[in-house]
């Protein structure tokens, strides 16, 4: 996902940009630039595929480009190979405009026609530049006007920075639905796709929302509709830590992510200021539903991408058992478009860590056009989908960097059983005794990830023997399975590793006859009733030459005789396995990736929050 930063202020704008900018290398990128207003009306840039440091080499840190108002970017390609020239910003054709844009203009094919049929040229195979010449057409010395004028004939997602040079004691930023905040320090106004690229200067930021203009100037900011009416805009104060967006001596982001897990649960379960379990009775303030209007919920549909689709389909299993309310989970690019089936007494749960993956965020809004309310699980507070669900409840394992989740998807699986154990109590589907021994269990699983992560050296010379692995399958049955499918995702983004996750009931419909000698299988076995199924299933693998690793519970020694390599969790409550079996799946994928030299925090194609479709 592209990432965007703008300055203007008293200090001089390059420098504060490039930091800005590395703070968002997490979000995957393949180029960056830089625009920077220059003397007599000029406008100074630098554009370069590659790394953040190929534009810090070339620019001297910023020292080349002098200037105290600028735009800069890292592009995650969507239009147009990786190149210089479709690097951004973007401009008309004089250089007198300068654009940066996080999104898609999806009709940019008939506004690029509809341009060059009154003479525009175009030199790069972007969307973007299409914006640089419609602003340059709709330009008569007023940027506001054609700003708004751009808006309303451009289809699609857009974060912008806009630089004017005939206007250099002014910046612009524009939002539709890819996010965008902006800030204000003593010094100087700032630009942000996201909090980290500024907290080193202002923790005070205000959250663009959808179609609004921001002019910055060096010491204030005014806030704009696409029609031009000025309005007031409240700040959001950002409490985060500064370290907690940086590595702290771990060697990389999702080392030190998964071993915040246990906090990001103890956070979950019990906020600051909010605790989510007070005595005997679970509370969840945020829902703001009583017994009843929670007791008229028939069914809920569960709709999110990757892996908060996986903690979704772990959701259906344990609100299912333990609730008995119907629970249907979708991939979110699909509910849309499926012309879904949304029932008198259905809730919708979006679930998301970044808050603003687009297909998400369509899925809400979806729901919310046909009257159905929709609670967002959501860890960036304030982000689009936390600002748009009817209600919110956070996922407390704060700012997660690294591409592949790790703590934001434990946090997650602890609000769905929150809901699923508040959802049984009022609908009575569990005794007392089972719902105390339930929030016993509950509380335990913070030590028991911590046990789990400290036992780490014996996975990672596991890990060793699969650095050069073809195929791994993970397999499971019932909630097992869901597992399953978060522990092949992981293999996957981070060591470029093929890996499939299926029902171990299922392999045999065909897919077993992938397995050849030594094929990796991970076989997830922690639901007792299942152990013998699941049992058999790894004898079948094994006939076929498989190599079988086994996740189960410290009490089932009896798997011993058929898997080749066993790592054992702590027991606890059968709902709840998911939260202990992932950390030495997580652990695994961590050190093939590092065994093989991949960018663990930044995988190749990969994008923290996806923000397009
Ligand atoms: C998970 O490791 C991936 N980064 C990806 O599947 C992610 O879970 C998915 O894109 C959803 O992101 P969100 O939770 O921010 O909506």
């Amino acid at each position: 996902m592209c990432g965007i930063v703008g300055y203007i202020g008293k200090e001089q704008a390059a420098p504060i940009i490039l930091d800005g900018l590395a703070k968002l290398e997490y979000r995957g990128y393949d180029s960056a630039g830089m625009a920077i207003a220059g003397e007599d009306h000029q406008i100074n840039y630098k554009k370069a595929v590659g790394r953040l440091k190929v534009l810090e080499e070339l620019t001297h840190g910023g020292e080349t480009m002098p200037g105290t108002a600028g735009i800069g970017h890292t592009r995650w390609a969507t239009h147009g190979a990786p190149s210089d020239v479709n690097s951004h910003p973007h401009f008309n054709k004089e250089k007198t405009i300068a654009v940066v844009h996080n999104g898609i203009i999806e009709n940019y094919i008939y506004l690029r026609d509809y341009l060059m049929k009154k003479g525009y040229e175009f030199i790069s195979q972007t969307d973007t530049e299409v914006l640089a010449h419609m602003l340059d057409y709709y330009y008569k010395g007023n940027p506001l006007e054609a700003i708004t004028k751009v808006m309303h004939r451009v289809e699609g997602s857009y974060a912008l920075g806009v630089l004017f040079a005939d206007q250099p004691d002014q910046l612009f930023a524009v939002r539709k639905d890819s996010p965008l905040i902006v800030g204000q320090n003593e010094d100087g106004c700032f630009i942000a796709s996201d909090v980290p690229a500024i907290l080193k200067y202002t923790r005070k930021v205000y959250f663009v929302e959808n179609q609004e203009v921001v002019r910055l100037r060096e010491d204030h900011m005014h806030f704009y509709t696409i029609d031009e009416e000025e309005i007031h805009k409240e700040p959001t104060l950002i409490d985060w830590d500064a370290n907690a967006a940086e590595k702290c001596g771990y060697e990389h982001f999702m080392l030190k992510e998964m071993y915040e897990q246990p906090k990001a649960i103890k956070e979950t379960l019990m906020p600051q200021n909010n605790p989510r379990i007070r005595g005997d009775e679970i509370t969840i303030e945020e829902l703001d539903m009583t017994d009843d209007e929670l007791r008229a919920i028939k069914k809920l549909h569960i709709v999110a991408c990757g892996s908060a689709y996986h903690a979704g389909v772990t959701g259906k299993y344990v609100i299912e058992g333990l609730a008995r309310v119907s629970v249907e989970v979708d991939l979110a690019s699909e509910f849309r478009y499926r012309n879904p089936i949304l029932e008198e007494g259905s809730m919708v749960i979006v679930i998301s860590q970044s808050g603003e993956t687009a297909d998400t965020l369509a899925a809400l809004r979806e729901s919310k056009a046909r009257g159905f309310k929709v609670l967002g699980i959501v860890n960036v507070v304030g982000s689009s989908i936390a600002r748009e669900a009817d209600k919110v409840m956070y996922t407390w394992a704060g700012p997660e960097i690294a591409v592949a989740t790790t703590k934001a998807y434990s946090a997650q699986l602890i609000a769905l059983y929150l809901l699923a154990m508040k959802l049984a109590r009022v609908n009575n589907t569990v005794t007392k005794e089972e719902y105390q021994k339930l929030l016993c269990d509950i509380k335990l699983l913070p030590d028991q990830v911590e046990l789990l992560l400290n036992n780490k050296n014996h996975i990672q010379k596991f890990a060793n023997r699969y650095i050069g692995a073809k195929d791994v399958f993970f397999i499971g049955r019932g909630i097992d399975y869901a597992i399953s499918l978060e522990g092949s995702l992981k293999l996957k983004e981070i060591s470029y590793i093929h890996s499939e996750a299926y029902a171990a009931g299922e392999l045999k419909h065909g897919t077993i006859s992938l397995i050849e000698d030594k094929t990796l299988v991970a076989a997830v076995s922690t639901q007792e009733a299942l152990y013998q199924k699941t049992i058999s299933n790894m004898v079948e693998l094994k006939a076929r030459g498989a190599f079988v690793l086994a996740v189960t519970n410290e009490d089932n020694k009896a798997i011993e005789k058929e898997a080749d390599y066993v790592i054992y969790i702590p027991k606890t409550n059968a709902y709840f396995t998911n939260s202990l079996a992932i950390i030495p799946l997580q652990l695994f994928s961590y050190y093939v990736s590092l065994g093989k030299g991949c960018d663990v925090d930044k995988p190749r194609n990969l994008a923290k929050s996806v923000t397009v479709e």
